[in-house]
Parts: C-alpha cells; structure tokens; sequence
C-alpha cells in the first residue's frame, strides 16, 4: 500500500482535476481494489472520514468513507470506543432519494486543510452505488455523519466544493489547532 499525495484547492492545477465531473469507474478487480487500499490509507493518514478520487488526482467516480467507532461517556467521564469503525467503498455512487428538511454542520475538506465552515446538508440521503466486489447496493436514508459524508463526496464527484455549498461565506475560518478543528468538524 502506499499513501498519495491528495490535490489542494489553492493549487491552480490541482483546482482544475478537483472542478472536474467525474467519469464513470471502469476499473475492477486488483487494480481497482490497490486503489481501494491506497485510498483508505491516505484518509486515515490525514485523518479524514471519507475521500473521492479525484482528491489523489483521478477523476472517477469513487469514493471511500469510514465512519469512526462509536464511543460511550464512562462513569469518571472518559470516552470509550465501544464497535469497529465502519468502511463504506461506493462506486459510480448516485443520490436516489433526499430529505426534504435541513442541517447546518461544521464541514472541513482534506483538500482544503484547517478550513471550516457551516454547510448545509439534507439530513438523509438514500445512496445506490456499486461495492468493490461489483456489487449493487443501495444505503436507505443515511444520515447523521454517514449521510453528511456521502453527501460531501459525492459532491467531489461533481466537480463541487463545500465552500461553493456554504450559505454564509463569513462563517468561513482558518483553525490550526489540530485538536481545536478535530472538536469542531469531521473532515473528508
Ligand atoms: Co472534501
């Protein structure tokens, strides 16, 4: 496995893969599950929930989510993990179905480091995609952070950045502390 380099909004070149709409993946077998791999990989190297292809430069329609473990307050206070986190590979992944109502969350993007702002999202989306295996598979009306990730990278797939999603642009801001953005908002 190996970690990829992934294209930043600030760099003019990376800019015009990430403003790309994505073609349909036509990869399959090992090749597409190495990319698969290298694409997890990179995620949890930079900490995020989820990453699209054309983030590491390819622009297809894929996307890797990993939903971290859920955790419970333990009597002196302190979390603890208490399931596995939870992988999700959609490929050619198509919104089918959303909700009519709305949430506002604190978004950051791998491809935009430090930067948060407030997005709004639909609170659930159904999903139909493609598993690595080839499968066909539909995610009846994910929501919570699930819902916001798939939303967020099937937005990469279009060619969309949350910046362009956000309602109010002054609510738009640097943060460096890592352990500050990481209360804040999930990044994908
Ligand atoms: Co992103």
């Amino acid at each position: 496995m190996s970690t990829l380099r992934v294209l930043k909004i600030d760099n003019p070149e990376d800019k015009k893969i990430l403003k790309t709409k994505c073609r349909p993946v036509t990869m399959a077998g090992r090749e597409l599950r190495r990319l698969i791999a290298d694409m997890f990989e990179t995620m949890n190297k930079a900490e995020g929930v989820g990453l699209a292809a054309p983030q590491i430069g390819l622009p297809i329609a894929l996307t890797v989510i990993e939903i971290p473990p859920p955790t419970e307050k333990q009597d002196d206070g302190t979390e603890i993990e208490v399931g596995p986190s939870t992988r999700y590979v959609l490929v050619n992944p198509k919104i089918v179905q959303a909700s009519n109502d709305e949430v506002m969350r604190q978004e950051g993007c791998l491809s935009l480091p430090g930067w948060y702002g407030e997005v709004p999202r639909r609170s659930w989306v159904t999903v139909e995609y493609t598993d690595e295996n080839g499968k066909q598979r539909r995610l009846r009306k994910a929501d919570g952070l699930l819902g916001w990730a798939i939303q967020h990278e099937v937005d990469h797939l279009n060619g969309v950045l949350f910046t362009e999603r956000m309602r109010d642009p002054s609510t738009l801001k640097k943060i460096d502390d890592e352990q500050a953005a990481e209360e804040l908002a999930k990044k994908a």
